[in-house]
């Protein structure tokens, strides 16, 4: 077995059939001749197969410890093929502090195809089991949450959609493979934006799924091909090319996430920081059973709550760049309640924490003592 920054090399690269090349080609083309009708080399179409992106797939399927993989044109439409896997009167209990983007699709897409959502704290799985019904067809864990860093005990929840008959689809976009195995802790269905930390670059938007049950990939890809939502073979080139150093990033992007809250904790102007890794934050525990890192992301709030004393920090800082996204190798800055959460309502999304003055940094892999100084002259 090997280890996980040897895997991240290797995972899914064979050296190409025709030329040797040690890098798989951008196979950028749409079609494949074929010889006399179905007589082909394995491929025909590019929506339904492309060698680059069915490289990258399996790169994934292997870094998960899962069997499949599919990439889609985002993590959005990654979700979307899950959800296309419901019928009208099925419910999902899904977590009730995640990305923003997926409340939207969720309640202003599939609640009108008659798919009922419960969004509920996970932080313990009684509350999760009290939405538990026999229309119960999926959970949908995000851990560590979107923006609040919370989180979820994988295996519990295993456990409860086990005896619920349902799916336990993971969100695994912020801890990603390098931190966090949701397969090994009993999940179905893995989903990433493969737009963040795999591809690592902030230069590819994409999704992608894994997961090692027969019956569950073959409905993937079929509503893969069908839907036809697929990435192309540029962009599966370029997160092939990422998830070399995914390893070795993440464990950069660990070190300076635990630098940049230990300093935000002890800074007068900040009230809270939100942090998995601090044993204070309340599934400390849970974070270090199942993750072997807490990651680079980080959210804090500020003493003043209000989105004007956000907004001086949102623009005074320099080597943290105010965008949305994360993941990628430069540090990025983002105020949720504007611009990641703006789709839910600010009564719901204060409910959450997610409250004006909440800043959620994505640490990049810079120098630690930069971040640091950054982050000093734009509270100050
Ligand atoms: C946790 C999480 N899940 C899903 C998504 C959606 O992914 P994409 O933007 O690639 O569609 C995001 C995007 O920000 C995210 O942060």
């Amino acid at each position: 077995m090997m280890k996980f920054g040897t895997k991240a090399v290797h995972a899914g690269v064979e050296p190409d059939p025709t030329t040797g090349a040690i890098m798989t080609p951008i196979y950028q083309t749409s079609t494949y001749v074929q010889a006399a009708p179905g007589d082909h080399k394995g491929y025909e179409y590019s929506r339904t197969g492309n060698p680059t992106r069915n490289a990258l797939e399996n790169a994934l399927a292997e870094l998960e410890n899962g069997k499949y993989g599919a990439c889609f044109g985002s993590g959005l439409a990654a979700t979307d093929c899950i959800m296309k896997m419901l019928k009208p009167g099925d419910e999902v209990i899904s977590t009730n502090d995640l990305y923003g983007g997926s409340y939207r699709l969720f309640t202003k897409i599939y609640e009108d195809f008659g798919i009922k959502f419960h969004f509920v704290p996970m932080a313990n799985a009684a509350t999760v089991r009290e939405k538990v019904n026999e229309n119960t067809k999926l959970i949908w864990v995000e851990t560590p949450t979107n923006p609040m860093m919370n989180i979820i005990d994988i295996e519990e929840m295993a456990a409860v959609a086990k005896e619920a008959g349902a799916l336990l689809c993971v969100d695994n976009t912020f801890a990603t493979p390098a931190l966090q195995q949701p397969l090994d802790l009993g999940a179905d269905i893995i989903m990433h934006s493969v737009t963040k930390y795999l591809g690592g670059h902030s230069d590819v938007v994409m999704g992608a799924l894994v997961t090692k049950d027969d019956a569950i990939a073959e409905k993937m890809y079929f509503i893969q091909n069908s839907s036809g939502a697929v990435c192309g073979p540029m962009d599966s080139f370029l997160v092939l090319r990422g998830l070399k150093t995914l390893s070795i990033r993440i464990k950069q992007h660990c070190e300076n996430g635990k630098a940049v809250a230990n300093f935000l904790k002890d800074h007068p102007k900040v009230d809270k920081v939100y942090w998995p890794g601090f044993e204070s934050h309340t599934n400390h525990a849970v974070a270090k059973k199942q993750m072997s890192g807490f990651g680079g992301m980080v959210s804090f709030t500020l003493k003043e709550n209000t989105v004007e004393a956000a907004t001086k920090v949102l623009s005074g800082t320099h080597l943290f760049a105010l965008a949305e996204s994360l993941g990628g190798v430069e540090s990025l800055i983002g105020h949720p309640a504007t611009m990641t959460h703006a789709a839910i309502p600010k009564q719901e999304r204060e409910k959450t924490g997610v409250v004006d003055s909440l800043i959620r940094l994505s640490i990049g892999i810079e120098d630690a003592e930069d971040l640091l100084e950054d982050l000093k002259k734009a509270l100050d």
